[in-house]
């Protein structure tokens, strides 16, 4: 028999997907953003470039922000992924998920998750960025739609609204 036709050895992973554990058999190539997609249902990442260019399939592994399309599943064993559809709060929306809606800035929303989690992991750095640090942070995150500038205008909104809610609590 030919080895190369034998399929990969598979591999059983537990990791933690929105605060939720999860137990799984997957083959070793398995893409995390299949995993989250088709395995798990959670459409939010999106395939767009498939090479680690747009941004538009970006998750969070251990807080830090990852293109889900060249992650695989098995690197992600025994962390923290946190996905779009992890960030509402008990149904509540997070200031930035508000922001982003009451600056308009989603269009076709390909993006959106993407420029979201990449800029909460920006907020938790930096509580009140200004628009140049938006802007930096956002580089590998690409909008087909927007212009970018609604979007850096939700990013400083909901940055200041956290920053007031920090002085005031
Ligand atoms: S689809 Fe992953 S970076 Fe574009
Ligand atoms: S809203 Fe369409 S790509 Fe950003």
């Amino acid at each position: 028999m030919d080895e190369r036709s034998e399929a990969p050895a598979r591999r059983r992973i537990a990791l933690v997907v929105n605060g939720n554990p999860v137990e799984a058999e997957i083959e070793p190539r398995e893409l995390l953003l299949d995993f989250l997609r088709h395995r798990l249902g959670l459409m939010g990442a999106k395939r767009s470039c498939d090479v680690q260019v747009c941004g538009s399939c970006t998750v969070l592994l251990d807080g830090e922000p990852v293109s889900a399309c060249c992650t695989l599943a098995y690197e992600a064993r025994d962390r923290q992924v946190l996905t779009i559809e992890g960030l509402a709060d008990a149904g509540r929306l997070h200031v930035l998920q508000e922001a982003f809606i009451e600056h308009a800035a989603v269009q076709c929303g390909f993006c959106t998750s993407g420029m979201i989690l990449t800029s909460l992991e920006l907020l938790r750095e930096v509580p009140a960025p200004v628009p140049e640090q938006v802007r930096s942070h956002l580089k590998g995150n690409l909008c087909r739609c927007t212009g970018y500038r609604r979007i850096i205008d939700a990013v400083v909104d909901a940055g200041r609204r956290l920053a007031a809610e920090g002085a005031s609590s």
